[in-house]
């Protein structure tokens, strides 16, 4: 079980504090989605709590323990999962071999007992047996034995959440998960996040802009504006909250509850150079 907290978080930019003062705790077995207008600091708050960037101030904690000083692979190992960040999928090797070399890695040293030929071959088949049981879970044991190189995007994506849940993470932070995705791609994931939801000690933290998927998947929502969190509260509450409605979101209550998934956004800055979702 890992609590996750940012306390009074921050982050300057010479004279632009993109993250301010944020100070929040997010708990296993929750689903937080966290949205507010373009440039509003969501991901620049994940990179804070990742390690990709380093804080101008504030801390971030799992389970008490302070993580501020670690670099991104520390936080990794220590069990925060940023999906789609992961540079070591090995594209030459197959899926199969991919995740039994997350799964090695997480190993505290069980796995590298000397010479023992009988050892050597038992964790082998252990290993291999964890890296297809995970591979069940996310619908790719099918796969196993491909090049990741070969790959859809589609699966790629789900073969880097398989190696966060093979590296043993706690933590899983998506930004944006289906964006860039073609419309068959996109349920795909979201179907992954729903199962990863099933196991109460996981804590998933998701940005997400469509009002549709927040609404299904959330079972909280805080709201990011100009860096500060300005809601925070079960998902109608916040939804439903004019200053998130008018100001924040700048959607019409219409719209917000409207089956397209994208709506308008009246007001708010373009959504810089990204291309819309499908
Ligand atoms: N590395 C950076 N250097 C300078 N400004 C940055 C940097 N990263 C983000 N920003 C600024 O911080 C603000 C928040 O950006 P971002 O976190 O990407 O917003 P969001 O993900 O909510 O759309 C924006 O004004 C953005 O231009
Ligand atoms: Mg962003």
């Amino acid at each position: 079980m890992s609590l996750l907290a940012t306390h009074d978080l921050t982050v300057r930019f010479g004279g632009h504090v993109a993250v301010n003062g944020v100070t929040c705790a997010f708990q296993p077995g929750t689903l937080t989605a966290i949205v507010g207008p373009n440039g509003a600091g969501k991901t620049t708050y994940f990179n804070l709590i990742s390690g990709q960037l380093k804080a101008t101030g504030g801390r971030v904690t799992l389970d008490g323990h302070d993580l501020s000083g670690m670099p991104a692979s520390e936080r990794t190992r220590a069990g925060l999962g940023r999906a789609f960040q992961l540079t070591n999928l090995f594209p030459r090797l197959t899926v199969l071999e991919n995740v039994r070399l997350a799964v090695q890695a997480s190993g505290d040293g069980k796995h590298r007992r000397g010479l023992n030929l009988w050892s050597i071959w038992s964790d082998h088949r252990e290993l291999i047996e964890r890296a297809e049981r995970i591979l069940v879970t996310v619908g790719m044991s099918g796969k196993q034995g491909e090049l990741v190189a070969s790959l859809p995007h589609g699966d790629q994506r789900k073969l880097e959440v398989a190696l966060l849940m093979a590296l043993g993470s706690q933590v899983f932070m998506f930004d944006e998960p289906t964006a860039g995705m073609n419309a068959a791609e996109a349920p795909v994931i979201l179907n992954l996040i729903r199962k990863l939801k099933e196991d109460p000690s996981k804590t998933i933290l998701l940005v997400e802009h469509k009002m549709d998927v927040v609404r299904e998947l959330a079972d909280r929502i805080i709201v990011l504006h100009n860096g500060a969190l300005v809601a925070d509260g079960e998902p109608a509450e916040v939804i439903a909250s004019p200053i998130v409605q008018e100001a924040y979101l700048g959607v019409s209550a219409q719209a917000a509850s409207s089956q397209d998934g994208t709506p308008p956004q009246p007001g708010l800055p373009p959504r810089g150079g990204r291309s819309e979702d499908k």
